[in-house]
């Protein structure tokens, strides 16, 4: 570990930038992390000018910054960035980890380990031999699919309103899959049967509903939406409606893919359960605990 606790050096700089980032929890759950690892760093939130993410990396690099989460709208201009990056952020093209050495930018996405392990090991819904439904083709999607079919779900729907776009996802991360993987809409889904239904749209935030059909779920069941709000959002509200049994918010999600961030910068692989309690209770602030 670089971060050793020390009085004569500053703390080691990093950050999150976005656009807006006012609401973003990363520098809570990182400072949270910090203490379990007994380091000590210093965590910003950087709003950064839409056509200004480049020279702002630039900048913080310059500015001794180590490493930087990357959140809406600049994961894959972070991609473009970088001059290495893991295999699943390749997939995903798109970047939400940066770390930088002397002549180069590394990159990752931790986003699809985040979700599969909200769902695998806390939420305890194993997606293997699954039917998994995903609605949205966006980034966020593209980001998290990768990791979700690494888990072999048995069969894979991506449905969109932009029907090309669910095709054209579905026909990318064939290759990567045994399960066969169907793009489609909306529409089509009528009278299907489905395990886990995932929200990766961007519809929760203006607080609507894609206009999903009539649809049957297992026993068991989980719907779950990628955004996390303090409040069931309206696809949450749907889901409990639909009488699906479990649902949840992307809270865990975040803190897991945070983890995994914390872990390419710090090597310590920190506890997430304490931390999502924290951020549910409202008892964690930016110096921690
Ligand atoms: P993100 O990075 O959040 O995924 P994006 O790449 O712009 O953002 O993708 C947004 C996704 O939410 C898309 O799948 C979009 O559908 P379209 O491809 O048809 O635009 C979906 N979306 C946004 N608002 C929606 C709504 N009201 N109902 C259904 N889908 C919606």
């Amino acid at each position: 570990m670089s971060d050793l606790f020390d009085f004569d050096q500053p703390p080691p700089l990093y950050a999150v930038m976005g656009n807006p980032v006012a609401h973003s929890r990363s520098p809570e759950i990182h400072q949270l992390f910090a203490q379990q690892a007994s380091i000590k760093i210093d965590y910003q939130r950087l709003q950064v000018d839409v056509g200004g993410f480049a020279q702002a990396v630039s900048n913080f690099q310059a500015s001794g910054g180590q490493g930087l989460n990357v959140t809406v709208p600049f994961k894959v201009e972070a991609w473009e960035l970088t001059d290495t990056c893991s295999e699943r952020a390749e997939l995903a093209r798109a970047v939400n980890t940066l770390w930088f050495e002397a002549n180069a930018i590394n990159g990752d996405n931790t986003d699809g380990v985040g979700i599969v392990r909200d769902i695998n090991n806390n939420l305890q819904r194993p997606i293997n031999h699954t039917r998994l439904l995903v609605l949205g083709a966006g980034g966020a999607v593209r980001g998290v699919l990768g990791e979700l079919l690494r888990c072999q779900p048995s069969q894979v729907v991506v449905a969109n309103r932009t029907v090309d776009k669910a095709v054209e996802l579905a026909d990318t991360f064939q290759n990567h899959s045994n399960a066969e993987i169907l793009g489609c809409g909306f529409g089509e889904l009528e009278e299907m049967h489905f395990d886990i239904i995932i929200n990766g749209t961007a519809a929760s935030l203006t607080g609507e509903v894609p206009p999903i059909p009539k649809i049957h779920f297992g026993d068991g069941a989980l719907a779950y939406d990628m955004v996390y709000s303090t409040k069931p959002t309206a696809f949450m509200r749907w889901a409990t409606g639909t009488g699906i049994p479990h649902v949840s918010d992307g809270l865990g999600m975040l803190v897991e893919q945070a983890a995994e961030s914390f872990y390419i910068w710090h090597g310590y692989r920190p506890s997430t359960e304490p931390v999502i309690r924290a951020l549910r209770s409202g008892t964690a602030t930016e110096d921690g605990l």
